[in-house]
């Protein structure tokens, strides 16, 4: 039997919303254990936890310093051998530094870090270290946006003339909600969201499933950032014009103002070909339009034979019954894990370099907005920081 892969857990304490699915994700394959984990800034919080989670009271700490530091003096076979973040943003990067520093692979949530500088900063500690970095980029890991992604390196779309990529939320629609939770708190707030709200929490997904699926990249941005609920200190929707690379148009835009909408994340690909169309509340589905041909749903499921093997691989049921959101989360999980173990050599989902150029983007549409919309080139923005 394969080894489990020890993990420490920074952030998720009772009421916290997404370390629960990250805790659940990391279970489901049984290649991951939680032995370690330092909850809360509030210790008596973190040993709650813990102790409905069956962890020893001496491993669950008061402090992320205080666990990497115990950790370590642990023997090798018994420490932890990597952190999932699930903090807020501001404390990504500072966790993540102290991290790789103890010698532990990193597995954060996104955004990578609050700035584009302090990414740039994690890289250098990532490749000095020569440990694995992922972000918890959800979407790119359910299996028929691998499916796309495939599709789209195979050729089937031709080449790619625009991509229209939208992530409408609700949640934050008046201005009660921005107060009405802990995770609504944190996020109007600069400190601790970054220089963006609703861009760097939901953009920033938008931003990686397009890059992703479609293999391009995205080289020059103008967008038109806002509060659509005034007094808020930072943007809760907005939309952008993107110039790609090969010459191909996109738009995206996200909101948290769009009353009613949970979570509709979608992208539409549009090729000289084909064009293709995935919605995450529909995961499992995904609509393929040839030219000249009937509409195609290809559907998920351990039994697709029409998929590609390694996407049939990261389905965990026949079609028809549906997966969803915890299982892209375990994907991550096991693909990070065999990683770790070096069972593979390919990247996660989402390394350092695609977590920089989250980063950029987030600069960038920060930065045209301040230009009444002007374009800003992503490139020249790393290049003038990588300087
Ligand atoms: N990948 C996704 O789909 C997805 C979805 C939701 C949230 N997120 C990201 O996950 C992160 C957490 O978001 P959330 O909504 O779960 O936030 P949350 O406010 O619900 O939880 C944050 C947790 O961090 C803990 N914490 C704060 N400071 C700490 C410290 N110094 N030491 C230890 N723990 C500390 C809090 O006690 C809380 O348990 C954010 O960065 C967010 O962007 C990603």
């Amino acid at each position: 039997m394969k080894s489990k892969v020890r993990m420490g857990m920074i952030g998720g304490a009772a009421g916290s919303f997404i370390a629960g699915i990250h805790r659940m994700a990391a279970r489901l394959d049984n290649r991951v254990e939680l032995v370690a984990g330092c909850f809360s800034r509030d210790h008596h919080k973190s040993l709650e936890l813990g102790k409905a989670l069956g962890l020893p009271a001496q491993r669950c700490y008061a402090s992320y310093q205080q666990m990497l530091q115990a950790e370590a003096a642990l023997p090798v076979d018994e420490r932890i051998e990597f952190v999932s973040i699930v903090t807020p943003n501001h404390l990504h990067f500072p966790i993540a530094k102290a991290a790789l520093e103890a010698g532990l692979h990193v597995l954060s949530d996104k955004p990578a870090t609050i700035s584009l500088e302090q990414a740039l900063q994690l890289q250098l500690l990532v490749q000095q270290s020569r440990l694995h970095y992922g972000l918890t980029h959800t979407y790119a890991a359910y299996p028929l946006v691998r499916q796309a992604r495939l599709m789209i390196e195979q050729g089937i779309l031709g080449a790619i003339r625009r991509v229209s990529v939208s992530y409408p939320q609700g949640w934050l629609a008046s201005a009660a909600d921005s107060h009405a939770s802990v995770q609504a708190s944190w996020r109007t707030d600069p400190s601790q969201s970054g220089e963006s709200g609703c861009f760097a929490d939901i953009g920033s997904h938008a931003f990686h499933l397009l890059e992703y699926i479609t293999g391009l990249q995205v080289e020059e941005i103008a967008a038109d950032l806002l509060c659509q609920v005034p007094g808020r200190a930072l943007d809760d929707d907005g939309a952008a014009l993107l110039r790609l690379t090969q010459g191909a148009r996109a738009t995206l835009t996200a909101s948290q103002t769009c009353a009613g909408l949970g979570n509709n994340l979608q992208i539409s690909v549009y090729g000289e070909l084909a064009s293709l169309y995935w919605q995450q509340e529909h995961p499992n589905q995904l609509w393929l339009q040839r030219r000249g041909e009937p509409q195609q749903l290809l559907t998920a499921g351990t039994d697709c034979r029409y998929l590609d093997p390694a996407v049939q691989q990261s389905c965990r049921t026949p079609a028809g019954h549906p997966e969803g959101y915890i299982e892209a989360f375990a994907n991550l999980y096991r693909d990070f894990a065999a990683l770790i173990r070096q069972e593979t050599s390919s990247v996660p989902v989402c390394g350092i370099e695609a977590a920089v150029r989250g980063m950029a983007f987030i600069r960038a549409a920060v930065s045209s907005s301040q230009q009444n919309a002007s374009w800003v080139s992503v490139a020249s923005l790393l290049a003038a920081k990588s300087a």
